[in-house]
């Protein structure tokens, strides 16, 4: 094939096995987010690309699908979500606070291509506005735990907390104006490994106040292990206070690990990722506390959340086998012999409208290859409409799974295949 007519490096086609997996994970994602109170949102795909280059920070705007549409703007499709949620916030009067929203967005991300790391991904979004407390922080956390675990990933993973305003106030009295380039350095601690770092760290500090920096960013473990290694004493009791929550929460999977500073640059608080157990892969997620982000609109409404991509997510639980198998949710797959089409597609159309899924043969091939593809479909019955039956006002239902066939008066015909406690929602099983 020519190649220019072939998928471009780091984007995916979803074949329908793959969707449904996917939809599967997803509707779990809504399920929980709904339990926590959470209300899905959406937003456009294309944005001005201003709206990123402010605040996103400069690793995420090297890496936009920009380009100036017909009208000579600057436009780019959306590497996260976040800035337009704090848009759509900041947008409407009067909304009472605090507002609880998710979203599943497409996002795009000129990356180079590797496990994990894509061009083109999914990524599951919840951020709680207008609420400064450290509650919320808490409910963001424990959500995203919540979400893996209804995953089927419970203990598979950890959650490393740490503090922006923490690390800017001891990089401040360590006389360091230009905490954000520090924190560019420290936030690729893990990729270059510490010796390189230091060295980073020693070129714009000098080497004693590099090895400060150092040491304070290179504390990680159980709050009780740190907190007396760390001075600032007063953002250390509202840290002290988030450990209290999540450990009366039974939260076990998580610790502070002060490396963590998150490559994006709006994040004024909490940040957190979480790594499966191994650390084999890339953050399934990230995300921490943003409380400016809105003066960019015009308003002051704090806010804290996190994003979750598909990718790293579809790696773990395929390591874990918790990754759902596809599910076909074909009700009855209807059987139509000879010349009784219109009857046979009334049946169809009377199952699809009483919410039972219902498929038949558009070739009316012979019985045999109905019953086959009744089978290639998933098909949990099918119903057999032919001369006899229809003589006799019934139909023959064949149970797919066992085999077992039974005659059924077409009388009240609904009422008796509700029974069969068949899933009632499609659209969520
Ligand atoms: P982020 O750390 O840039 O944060 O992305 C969060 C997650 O998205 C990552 O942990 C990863 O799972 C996934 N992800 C990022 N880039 C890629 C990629 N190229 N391919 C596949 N997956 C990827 C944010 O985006 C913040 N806006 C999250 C947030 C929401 N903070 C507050 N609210």
């Amino acid at each position: 094939m020519d190649s220019s007519l072939s998928k471009l490096k780091g984007f995916r086609e979803f074949y329908p096995e793959e969707m449904e997996s996917r939809r599967l994970v997803f509707n779990k994602m809504r399920d929980t987010s709904i339990r926590f109170n959470f209300r899905e949102i959406d937003a456009p795909s294309v944005e001005n690309f201003e709206i990123f280059r402010k605040k996103s920070g400069d690793e995420i705007i090297n890496q936009t699908f920009s380009f100036l549409d017909k009208a000579g703007r600057h436009v780019t499709l959306i590497p996260e979500i976040t800035p337009v949620v704090a848009r759509m916030v900041s947008n409407v009067k009067n909304v009472p606070m605090p507002q609880k929203w998710f979203s599943i967005p497409k996002l795009w991300r000129y990356e180079e291509p590797q496990s994990g790391r894509l061009r083109e991904f999914y990524q599951y979004n919840a951020d709680i506005f207008g609420s400064s407390s450290v509650y919320s922080d808490s409910e963001i956390i424990i959500l995203s735990q919540s979400i893996l675990n209804d995953l089927g990933l419970r203990n598979k993973y950890t959650t490393r907390i740490s503090d922006r305003y923490l690390a800017e106030n001891i990089l401040k009295s360590e006389g360091i104006e230009n905490v954000d380039e520090i924190f560019k350095i420290i936030d690729k601690m893990e990729k270059v490994g510490r010796e390189k770092i230091k060295e980073m760290l020693s070129g714009i500090a000098g080497e004693d106040r590099a090895s400060r920096i150092m040491e304070i960013f290179s504390l990680s473990g159980k709050f009780d292990e740190i907190s007396g290694k760390i001075e600032y004493s007063e953002r250390m009791e509202y840290i002290g206070r988030l450990n209290d929550i999540l450990k009366d929460m039974d939260c076990g999977n998580y610790m502070f690990d002060f490396s963590i500073v998150r490559g994006l640059a709006y994040y004024t608080g909490i940040v957190f990722e979480t790594h499966d157990y191994k650390r084999e892969f890339r953050a399934v997620l990230g995300g921490g506390r943003y409380d400016r982000l809105t003066e960019m609109f015009g308003s002051h409404i704090p806010a804290v959340g996190f994003g979750m991509g598909d990718a790293v997510l579809e790696l773990l639980m395929r390591r874990e086998n918790v990754w759902p198998g596809p599910k076909r949710n074909l009700d009855f797959f209807v059987v139509i012999i000879g010349n009784y089409i219109t009857e046979g597609l009334r049946l169809v159309k009377m199952l699809r409208e009483n919410g039972f899924s219902a498929d038949y043969d558009p070739d009316f091939r012979s019985v045999q290859k109905q019953m086959k593809m009744a089978e290639r479909e998933g098909a949990r019955f099918s119903l057999i409409m032919g001369e006899e039956e229809l003589k006799n006002n019934t139909v023959t239902m064949k149970d797919m799974d066992s085999g077992v066939q039974n005659k059924i008066g077409m009388d009240d015909l609904i009422q008796k295949l509700r029974k069969y406690n068949l899933p009632k929602n499609h659209f969520h099983s």
